[in-house]
């Protein structure tokens, strides 16, 4: 079987470019223009990059954006007064706090602090309640979006189809779980405590790996013709590589996202999504 290369970096571009005519459309009617502030603490290299691309996104889709920088010994108070400030200043649409934070912070305290109308994150709990009621009102969190806007650009059926998520943290394995379900996925979480990882694996007509560990799975765990989604960026001797060992999966796969150049990519493209999304509801467009 041939397998597809799922190209994130070429569907995040379609994105932006799709984003930014509808901004410059929005804009054309006198409003002013979205707005993105990013809260980086610390000096993490790692999430420096991140926010720095973020920024750039923005840029691409003329989205105004900020970046606040706080040292690594803020208090935790001061973080907070600063995301309230955000919250109540009207020019900023989307707040969004890099994570990790330092440990003398509650990421708790910071995520349920942000305005959930300005949470393009879609961290906060009445955003996750509403993903998990499906009432369509909250903020797709950036990482699971991506991961379903390529199945669908792909057009890979989830409707009845076994799809497998392996990891079940809050920021990709359970909101996917949830997304896939809603496209009418039969779908089943493995994660550290699971038994029979393998065959549930060989199971999944689409594989969602989301455990963070580099190589985690390889080509003899998965069904022939599955589609498999990579999610894992794990930073290794051998450079970037994600939670699954592409190179074995070729020729078994139908489908599947290489690392770096996959998901990753459209993770910042769904944030921009979120911006624009979060700006439309502020300004009663929606
Ligand atoms: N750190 C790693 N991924 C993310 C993300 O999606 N959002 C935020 N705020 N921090 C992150």
């Amino acid at each position: 079987m041939e397998t597809r290369i799922i190209d994130g970096k070429e569907t995040a571009k379609r994105i932006r470019i799709e984003l930014k005519k509808e901004v410059a459309g929005l804009m054309e009617g006198g409003l002013p223009q979205p707005k993105l502030s990013v809260i980086l603490v610390g000096e993490d290299p790692a999430s420096q990059t991140y926010v720095r691309n973020k920024i750039k996104a923005c840029a691409k889709v003329g989205i105004e954006s900020e970046s606040i920088l706080m040292d690594a010994d803020v208090t935790e108070e001061k973080l907070l007064d600063e995301i309230r400030r955000l919250n109540e200043d009207p020019s900023v649409n989307g707040i969004l706090v890099q994570l990790p934070l330092p440990k003398h912070i509650s990421v708790d305290k910071v995520i349920q602090t942000i305005d959930p109308i300005k949470d393009v994150d879609g961290f906060h709990v009445e955003n996750v309640g509403s993903l998990t009621v499906g009432d369509g009102r909250g903020y797709i969190p950036c990482t699971p979006g991506g991961v379903i806007e390529l199945l669908k650009r792909y057009e890979i059926p989830i409707d009845g189809k076994q799809c497998v998520v392996v990891g079940r943290s809050n920021l990709v394995g359970k909101p996917a779980s949830l997304l896939l379900l809603a496209e009418n996925g039969t779908v089943t979480i493995c994660h550290s405590h699971t038994k029979n990882l393998t065959e549930i694996c060989q199971s999944a007509d689409i594989l969602v790996v989301a455990i963070g560990r580099a190589h985690f799975l390889n080509g003899s765990q998965i069904k022939e013709g599955a589609a498999v989604i990579d999610v894992g960026i794990n930073r290794t001797d051998d450079g970037l590589v994600g939670d699954v060992d592409t190179e074995s999966c070729m020729g078994k796969a139908a489908y599947i996202t290489p690392v770096p150049g996959g998901v990753g990519p459209m993770t910042i493209a769904m944030l921009m999504k979120n911006c624009v999304h979060a700006y439309k509801r502020q300004h009663h467009l929606l």
